[in-house]
């Protein structure tokens, strides 16, 4: 069998479409322009890219954006104040602080100063628990954008099994509730997990979120599965010349798109959805705050 790509690159930019469409009705029937923060602490080039094409995508939507640049050296005390700043300002219904943060910042003083209503990367207490038990709010970014892939190609998730690798706060668990939700039987799998091939030989669905660059090969996965790789790690790529690089997942995508049903690439499959998924939560909140009820097609 030949897998199946996931085209998240082209599923992003219909997202998006669609995102554009709900902001301008927000603008015309309510008059509410959706306002997006973004908070960068220290000059780490990954997070400056990420954080200029979320301010770039923002706008691109008909949103207003706000881009914060702060020194590595920025007090935590001044952090803080930046984000009640924030939370108070009527034109902004989202605020994401780029993680991670220099280390003299405890990076949950700053999740447990954002105001829940504005919290659109789903990290505060308040939102986590809302998305455990089902209340309309913002939803894990990453997380949402696999659900999205996972519903587009395979329809209704009920009674799959689902593998998650990797139980991190920003990918894993927000993930296991998601399926949960549709009711897919779900394992979390993590660094000392034992039998990890031969649970994911089980999965009908598998989502590898572990940040081990091609770990995940093709021997260890159903036929016919479906496979989300949230990885990107960027590896020596010595065919394309001295010093060079690529990226790649945490599966081994050759291997894997041979035994697969379907897969998304690295990069383009999950990567630009988070950005979409970004803006998408934006609009929920901003929707929210409004005593709106948010699109439908934006939540799980
Ligand atoms: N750093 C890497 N990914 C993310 C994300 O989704 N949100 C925030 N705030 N920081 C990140």
């Amino acid at each position: 069998m030949t897998a199946k790509i996931i085209d998240g690159k082209a599923f992003a930019e219909g997202l998006r479409t669609r995102i554009a469409g709900h902001v301008a009705r927000l603008k015309a029937e309510h008059g509410i322009t959706p306002g997006l923060a973004v908070v960068i602490v220290g000059e780490d080039p990954g997070s400056q890219v990420y954080v200029r094409n979320k301010a770039k995508q923002t706008v691109e939507v008909g949103m207003h954006s706000e881009k914060y640049e702060l020194p590595a050296e920025t007090p935590e005390a001044d952090v803080l104040a930046l984000v009640e700043r924030l939370n108070a300002d009527p034109a902004i219904h989202g605020i994401l602080v780029q993680l991670p943060v220099p280390k003299h910042i405890d990076p949950n003083k700053v999740v447990l100063a954002l105001s829940p209503d504005k919290d659109v990367d789903c990290f505060t207490p308040a939102s986590v628990g809302k998305l455990q038990i089902g209340l309309p709010g913002p939803v894990s970014c990453t997380p949402l954008g696999c659900l999205m892939l996972l519903r587009d190609t395979l329809g209704s998730l009920e009674g799959l099994n689902a593998v998650i690798v990797g139980r991190s706060n920003l990918v894993g668990k927000p993930m296991a509730q998601l399926l949960l939700r549709e009711n897919c039987t779900v394992t979390v799998a993590h660094s000392k997990t034992k039998n990890l091939a031969e649970l994911v030989r089980q999965a009908d669905i598998v989502v590898a979120a572990v940040g081990r660059p091609q770990m995940i090969k093709g021997d260890c996965i159903k036929p016919g599965a479906t496979i989300i790789d949230v990885g990107i790690n960027r590896v020596p790529a010595p065919e394309k010349g001295e010093g060079k690089t690529r990226l790649v997942g945490d599966v081994d995508y050759e291997s894997a798109a041979a035994v697969a049903g379907a897969i998304t690439p690295v990069p383009g499959g999950v990567g630009p959805m988070t950005i979409a998924c970004l803006l998408a939560n934006t609009v929920t909140t901003a929707s929210l705050i409004n005593g709106l009820v948010p699109p439908k097609d934006l939540t799980p």
